[in-house]
């Protein structure tokens, strides 16, 4: 793994590279700064402090004004450096700050939630939301380094925990049949996750390193994502009834195996497996009649569609998944249908 670093704890080892560096900022949320940065602290040399609010609702081009002007402020040259310490958020828009700063600065993103870690860390997507557009401006940037230490998935919230296993699901689900036969006899909480990390990073880091600008065999990556963006979507506004990122995966990925079944694909057994363990780690979205009707036309408006059709990712079996299938509103809405019963 080219540049990815994971233990359990910080290694203070990887840390002495920093010396290279003219200048260092870490950039850290409310709760990384409290629960992750105490731990790292005496591990950096001299380096000044971002500290932003935490949340989706700050990924915006204001929070990234207020830290190009920081780093502006403090006279960061180009040898400088910006460790991203924190989640998706948090590594999303460091890499799109640092890659932007003066033509880009080299940034070093130390994820901090499970998702993060498996996910958003790596692959060099970097971007923040725009008018409302999720992910709407960014660009392909690789940090210079991945540093993942499972130890801070322990002050993790349950929820938050749970929301990110869903991408490790994923990447059994669409790259390793064994790795799956291992993991649907687990229960979350017996998970050891320096393992399963390391594994869920080997398949996100080969595919994306094979295509880096999702061209092709990238798109294995949005199993579960084109119903489950929908219903993230859909539930957005829903104060009372909203979903993490992950939750609405898990409830997508039992949606697009029940296509991939129907489509005589997957087998009977491949679905049933697939179901029951989802459904078990991760019970059910209540959905009424009405909450599918305004969910299926959503999945039409995945930035990965072409031409008004909608493209999914669809199985073969546990382990192994193919892109660009064609799939209509029909069959989105017979999905939600069996998945709400
Ligand atoms: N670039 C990519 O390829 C990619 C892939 C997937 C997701 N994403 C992006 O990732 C973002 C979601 O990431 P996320 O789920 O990590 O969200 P997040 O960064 O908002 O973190 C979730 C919450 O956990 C808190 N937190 C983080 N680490 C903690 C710790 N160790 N202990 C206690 N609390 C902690 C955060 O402060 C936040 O409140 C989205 O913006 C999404 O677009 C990007
Ligand atoms: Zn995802």
């Amino acid at each position: 793994l080219k540049n990815i670093h994971i233990s359990s704890q910080p290694d203070p080892g990887v840390f002495t590279s920093l010396s290279q560096y003219s200048n260092l900022a870490v950039l850290a949320d409310e709760n990384t700064f409290k629960y992750c940065y105490p731990l790292l602290k005496g591990l950096l040399p001299a380096h000044k402090l971002i500290r932003i609010k935490s949340g989706e609702k700050y990924k915006t081009l204001e929070t990234c004004q207020h830290i190009w002007q920081q780093l502006t402020n403090w006279g960061f040259d180009r040898h400088s450096c910006l460790i991203n310490l924190g989640g998706g958020v948090i590594t999303d828009m460091g890499a799109f700050c640092a890659g932007t700063y003066k033509r880009g600065i080299d940034f070093i993103n130390i994820p901090t939630t499970l998702l993060a870690q498996v996910d958003a860390a790596i692959g060099g997507k970097t971007g923040i939301d725009f008018n409302g557009f999720k992910n709407h401006i960014g660009m392909f940037r690789e940090a210079a380094a991945v540093w993942i230490s499972t130890g801070f998935l322990t002050t993790l919230p349950q929820r938050e925990l749970r929301s990110g296993f869903a991408e490790v699901i994923k990447h059994c689900l669409i790259a390793d049949a064994e790795a799956w036969n291992r993991l649907r006899k687990l229960d979350l909480e017996d998970i050891q996750w320096p393992t399963y990390v390391e594994h869920s990073i080997r398949i996100k880091s080969a595919i994306t390193t094979a295509d880096p600008q999702e061209k092709g065999e990238r798109k294995l990556l949005n199993f579960g994502h084109t119903i489950g963006h929908a219903l993230e979507t859909y539930f957005l506004d829903k104060p009372r009834r909203q979903l993490l990122h992950g939750e609405a995966v898990a409830a997508g990925m039992i949606c697009e195996a029940y296509i991939s079944y129907r489509k005589k694909m997957l087998s009977e057994e491949g679905f049933a497996a697939i179901e029951e363990f989802i459904y078990s780690t991760y019970g059910k979205v209540k959905l009424t009649p009405e909450d599918i009707d305004h969910i299926a036309p959503l999945a039409r408006q995945d930035k990965k569609n072409k031409a008004g059709a909608i493209r999914c990712v669809l199985l073969e079996q546990p382990g192994k998944a193919v892109f660009d299938i064609t799939i209509t509103l029909a069959d989105i809405k017979k999905a939600l249908q069996f998945y709400a019963e």
